[in-house]
């Protein structure tokens, strides 16, 4: 039987999205599916603005950050009319289910879909890589290369000012993303969420390496700990150092996808199509291991992924 299926993109963006976006549209061709475009996440699918998606309209697009579809995090949608309005219009435009490409957020919307009987299979893809069922998500990798680049650059300044830095990236209430960059980056402390620190063992450790004459102190600090001028200050009050602060921000979604994202954005995508054709629904395909696997939406958002708590103690011996 021949299926229609909607795609969208939401939620915060992520490197990798487009390259997800013309897995489905390809795989699905080739299954002999139909793919109608969902724009603006959930808010499109209220609104009912739709577009056909075909081989053409998906070429060139591999290579380019965002969303060709756009996306938005959908209020209306959190509430049960906007839901039933989402739903009336899935039915309107005979969608056999749909393919959700985004995070957490975007999964519960899979799973109030799910409750009113359409079908969907989500593909993660989020800088902060904190989905259970995936070894990654898409857009991680990118993110991680950006935030190194940028430290690598503070670094260099840093150093010839011979001054400390606490460096804030994203990831919402997760450090993969703070503990990836920083490791790479050679920070000299690393803050994040799943692990507490004390204030004055920092500090003392700033003033012990400028005592030895090191150059520069950088900290990667999660933006789930805590604001970084509140962290310079502090360290500021106990250290006596001028501590600078450089928030990464929004560039970290930015910018094109790494070999990998477009990598797994490729395969996840595929395995979506595969899996809403084969009759899977409520689940999340992910790569573990190099495999494709599917997990309930409901593990996917509620379980929490584990830090890698090797990789954060050898960061604060290789960072001493
Ligand atoms: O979930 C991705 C993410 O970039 C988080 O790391 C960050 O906290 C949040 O989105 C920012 O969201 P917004 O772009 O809506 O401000």
């Amino acid at each position: 039987m021949s299926k229609r299926i909607g795609l969208l993109t939401s939620g915060g963006d992520a490197p990798g999205m487009n390259a997800a976006i013309r897995a489905v549209v390809r795989q699905g061709i080739k299954e002999g599916a139909e793919i109608v475009g969902i724009m603006r996440g959930f808010e499109g699918l209220i609104s009912g603005e739709f577009i056909p998606l075909d081989l053409s309209s998906v070429s060139g697009i591999i290579q380019r950050g965002g969303t060709i579809l756009l996306t938005a995090r959908c209020e209306e949608f959190k509430t049960p009319e906007g839901v039933e309005e989402a739903v009336k219009k899935v039915k309107k435009a005979k969608m056999d289910g749909l393919i959700l490409i985004g995070g957490d957020g975007t999964f519960r919307g899979g799973m109030e879909l799910e409750k009113r009987g359409i079908p969907t299979i989500g593909v993660p893809a989020s800088i902060d890589d904190d989905l259970w069922g995936t070894d990654h998500t898409i857009g991680f990798d990118t993110a991680v290369n950006t935030a190194l680049q940028a430290l690598d650059k503070i670094r260099d300044t840093a150093t010839s000012h011979e001054r400390a830095f606490v460096v804030e990236v994203m990831g919402r209430t997760a450090g993969y993303l703070a503990l990836m960059s920083g490791l790479a980056g050679g920070a000299e402390f690393i803050a994040i969420p799943e692990v507490p620190f004390k204030m004055e063992e920092v500090a003392q450790a700033i003033k012990r390496g400028f005592e030895r004459k090191k150059r520069h102190f950088i900290i990667v600090l999660a933006e789930g700990v805590m604001g970084a001028y509140q962290l310079a200050q502090e360290l500021y009050e106990r250290t006596g150092h001028e501590i600078k602060v450089s928030i990464l921000g929004h560039i970290q979604r930015g910018g094109n996808p790494s070999a990998y994202d477009r990598y797994l954005a490729s395969r996840l995508g595929a395995a979506a199509v595969q899996a809403i054709i084969s009759g899977r629904r409520g689940e999340m395909v992910g790569l573990k291991n190099e495999e494709i696997v599917l997990t309930p939406y409901s593990q996917a958002v509620s379980r929490r992924k584990e830090i890698d708590l090797k990789a954060y103690e050898l960061s604060k011996i290789l960072g001493l």
